[in-house]
């Protein structure tokens, strides 16, 4: 473990240096920008004043009674459309029945088994979710309640999240690939009380067994009154044969088939006001316990709606495919809230990309045209290592714009997108925000922006950022800030509202310290250059280092752990660990693996480190902090870099003798 953040980017300088001579620019391809939503810069200027910008933005979903004021900002304290009262289930799904959307498709759901498919009209989609709100009201969820949602990526996951905002009860969302522990510490946290969860899912054509996970959770969870259960097959086939026997080990499990057939009935959506909480969602953070990410109602509808159409140009016709799984914030900004508010028809897939071959993804474009895509960079660098002959073989010409999120994209990453499934013919949008930020902050407008390859361009219309030093000065490199209150932004951590104040709001007065590095060129641009402090990005997943070093020294054979990030082809970053033995525990390969078992099992596969690396000690400086970067240097196999302040050489001398070059 290490205390306190250490200061300035961790990203590997020389790649900075690539990324910052980058100077090729794309224009909007004409036969795009004719078409486009927004194609006059004016649209800036036109925003200077924010709040009745985002007020023209929120007048376009249904609100049950009007706001009586748009911002109330004592920071770090907003409140946005006071008075305001509305229902994100209401927006993403009633309102659209009255007119030609009732019969458009919403949900094109795609197994991971081939055969497996189910298309959802926002009729058919109304049904499930009210039947799914009567299921969640007969277990006695009501308005206020927390409900946490541990599912594989079946159409129920995006049910069940539009139930409770329906009933007004929190969700909390927890990835299904995160171990029984982890969810057990988010169920607990957010005082949860009923959990909804399936027998199974499916990766790689292996079934993974999400109720053993989640009832090995649910012992540790005191407060969990029901577990609703899914049964995935039901998922593809709903008329299908039905499971035999009870779905868990007590009587507070329920199979879900059961109670909706017979809590069927009205469930009209609750009038919620503007700032009640729509969700918690946990994140990694600089200590070894997440944070609950706790957004509300009007504020984030109104900015992850008014997105969808400004960066992705949506339109009525669009096909739009997000790859992100409901687990994390893009799942439920640009899969389920912002693309179903604004009307759109939305590709939901199970799987992995590469099952059962690794043409799936085109495959899936292929059949359902889509024409709007949006990936993480993590999947792009494996793409491009796979081959140009899998997107090659697929139709992707009805692809028009393409969408980038999760971490910096590397200009060649870029470039490929570009040429190879964009068909040089799609602008790309390279979008930089956070679970904190709840909605996208900075991206171009691919109507109007000149994009370059690496850089997320500028603050969106109605956003102000900087980049600043420690004494809040602007800088041409530095820290990324956001300079204004925004409708979609965090309005605490749950249940620890000092950790908000302290984590986002105390570095400088009245701006957001985002925990990005960033660059401001001399014509704007922004290039996010990563994390600055104890952070990872792990295949565009934030992992705290303070959290896989607390699952290491939670064996009983690690005596002290020191995690960092080592550069990684495809995953961006991988994590390295550092492990100092109990006595005179001896290091092995043997034991290596067994550490990486002990931290998926503790947090996740994700987090997993890629490489254990056994020492006798670990460099610190003579205050007693980790040298991290000599810990990177180390497990890249680099030349070290500045050693002065080193309390101990011959720690480091014997850690690169073993390890240099070969970690
Ligand atoms: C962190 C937030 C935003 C949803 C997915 C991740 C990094 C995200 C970009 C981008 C450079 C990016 C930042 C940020 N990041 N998008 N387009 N360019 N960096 O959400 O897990 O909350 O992670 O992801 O470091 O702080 P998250």
């Amino acid at each position: 473990m290490s205390r306190g953040p250490s200061a300035g980017s961790k990203r590997n300088p020389r790649a900075l240096d690539a990324l910052l001579d980058e100077k090729r620019e794309f224009p909007p391809p004409a036969p795009f920008a004719a078409q486009a939503r927004l194609a006059d810069p004016s649209v800036y200027q036109d925003a200077e004043d924010y709040e009745a910008y985002w007020a023209r933005c929120a007048e376009e979903l249904d609100w049950f009674r009007k706001w009586d004021r748009v911002l109330k900002w004592e920071p770090p304290r907003a409140e946005w459309f006071a008075g305001g009262r509305l229902n994100a289930c209401h927006n993403c799904v009633d309102r659209h029945l009255d007119g030609p959307r009732r019969d458009k498709p919403a949900l094109l759901w795609q197994g991971e088994p081939p055969g497996d498919k189910r298309a959802l009209t926002y009729a058919d989609l109304a049904a499930e979710v009210e039947r799914w709100a009567g299921a969640l009201g007969a277990l006695g969820v009501r308005k206020g309640d927390r409900v946490a949602i541990y599912l594989p990526m079946i159409p129920e996951a995006a049910f069940a999240m539009l139930a409770c905002a329906r009933i007004g009860a929190p969700h909390s969302v927890v990835f299904g690939g995160f171990s029984a522990d982890a969810l057990a510490d988010r169920i607990n946290d957010a005082d949860v009380k009923v959990l909804v969860t399936a027998d199974a899912g499916w990766r790689r054509g292996v079934q993974v067994p999400l109720l053993e996970n989640a009832a090995r959770a649910v012992e540790k969870c005191p407060g969990i009154e029901h577990v609703l259960v899914v049964a995935r097959e039901l998922a593809s086939a709903p008329d299908g044969p039905r499971p035999e026997g009870p779905p868990g080990p007590d009587g507070r499990y329920r199979w879900y088939h059961e109670l909706a057939a017979v809590a069927d009935g009205p469930c009209p959506p609750e009038s919620m006001d503007a700032e009640d909480l729509l969700f918690v969602l946990y994140t990694s953070g600089t200590t070894g316990k997440p944070k609950g990410v706790a957004h509300t109602t009007g504020g984030y509808m109104t900015q992850v709606h008014s997105t969808m159409k400004t960066v992705f140009d949506l339109k009525e016709d669009d096909v739009y495919w997000c790859t992100a799984d409901v687990g994390w914030v893009t799942g439920h900004s640009y899969l389920v809230y912002g693309p179903l508010a604004a009307g759109a028809t939305v590709v939901m897939y199970e799987g992995a990309p590469d099952w059962p071959a690794r043409d799936r993804i085109w495959q899936i474009c292929a059949e359902h045209g889509v024409t709007v895509f949006y990936t993480a960079p993590t999947a792009i660098r494996a793409f491009m290592q796979w081959g140009e002959e899998w997107p090659g073989s697929c139709d992707l010409s009805r692809l028009r714009l393409l969408g980038s999120v999760g971490e910096p994209i590397n200009p060649e990453a870029w470039m490929w997108y570009h040429r190879v499934i964009g068909g040089e013919r799609c602008p790309i949008v390279d979008t930089w925000w956070q679970t904190e930020t709840g909605a996208i902050m900075i991206a171009p407008l691919p109507g109007i922006t000149h994009t370059r390859p690496g850089s997320a361009c500028r603050p969106l219309p109605g956003i102000q950022a900087a980049v600043l030093n420690d004494a809040g000065e602007p800088v041409d490199a530095g820290y990324l800030a956001l300079t204004r209150p925004w409708p979609a932004m965090l309005r605490t951590i749950y249940g620890d509202d000092q950790r908000y104040r302290r984590q986002y709001w105390s570095k400088w007065d009245g701006a957001y310290f985002a925990g990005d590095g960033a660059k401001r060129d001399e014509d704007g641009y922004l290039w996010l250059l990563g994390r600055v402090d104890d952070v990872l990005n792990v295949a565009g997943h934030r992992i705290g280092t303070m959290e896989v070093e607390s699952a290491l020294v939670s064996h009983p054979a690690v005596a002290e752990a020191a995690v960092v990030g080592k550069a990684h082809a495809v995953k961006g970053e991988a994590v390295a660990a550092f492990v100092i033995l109990m006595g005179d525990r001896k290091g092995s390969d043997d034991l290596a693996a067994e550490l990486k078992a002990h931290v998926s099992s503790a947090i996740g596969a994700i987090a997993r480190p890629e490489t254990v690396l056994f020492t006798a000690d670990l460099p610190k400086t003579r205050s007693g902090k980790i040298m991290r970067r000599l810990l990177t240097d180390i497990a890249e196999g680099r030349a070290l870099g500045d050693t002065s302040t080193l309390a101990d050489r011959k720690i480091v001398a014997s850690l690169t003798e073993r390890y240099g070059g070969a970690a």
